[in-house]
């Protein structure tokens, strides 16, 4: 199984400022990572909550299960060290996603606190960050992700 964890507003996609954000809902959002998910022989179970607390659980069961998660945590990415410390429980593969090009935009968005827990990061792609991420997590499933340098990847 392969999470695919959403935070806060994220369930708003679609109406939640189209020009960041663009024009897929989250309905849409779902169906894309399902559909890629079948493509590539995966399960995929994608999520979204505005409550950390959930957001939490979630991360926890991952844990439990060994389970690779892809994670988009909204503004919980800038400063949130209880889904933080919840990722770094986490023995499978971590994707990090933004939709927008979190660099590109104001200061705060810049620095993530989930980064240096994260297998590694996909911003700037749209929705189609998703569709890579499960597409990365499908091909490497069971395996250490080919190393892109030396420092800490898993
Ligand atoms: C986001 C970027 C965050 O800065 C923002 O708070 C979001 C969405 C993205 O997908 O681009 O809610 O994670």
């Amino acid at each position: 199984m392969i999470y695919v964890l959403n935070g806060p507003n994220l369930g708003r996609l679609g109406i939640r400022e189209p020009a960041v954000y663009g024009h897929t809902t989250y309905a849409d959002l779902v169906k894309l990572c399902q559909e890629t998910a079948h493509a590539l022989g995966v399960e995929v179970e994608v999520r979204q909550t505005d409550a950390e607390h959930e957001m939490i659980a979630w991360l926890h069961r991952a844990a439990d299960e060994g389970a690779d998660v892809v994670l988009n945590p909204a503004a919980w990415t800038h400063y949130n060290i209880a889904v933080r410390d919840a990722c770094s429980m986490l023995s499978g593969k971590l994707v990090e996603v933004h939709i927008s090009n979190v660099h590109r935009r104001e200061e705060f968005r810049h620095h993530s606190v989930i980064s240096p827990v994260a297998t590694g990061v996909i911003a700037g792609l749209g929705v189609d960050g998703y569709r890579l991420a499960l597409e990365h997590l499908a091909r490497f499933a069971g395996n250490a992700s080919p190393p892109v340098n030396s420092v800490g990847q898993r």
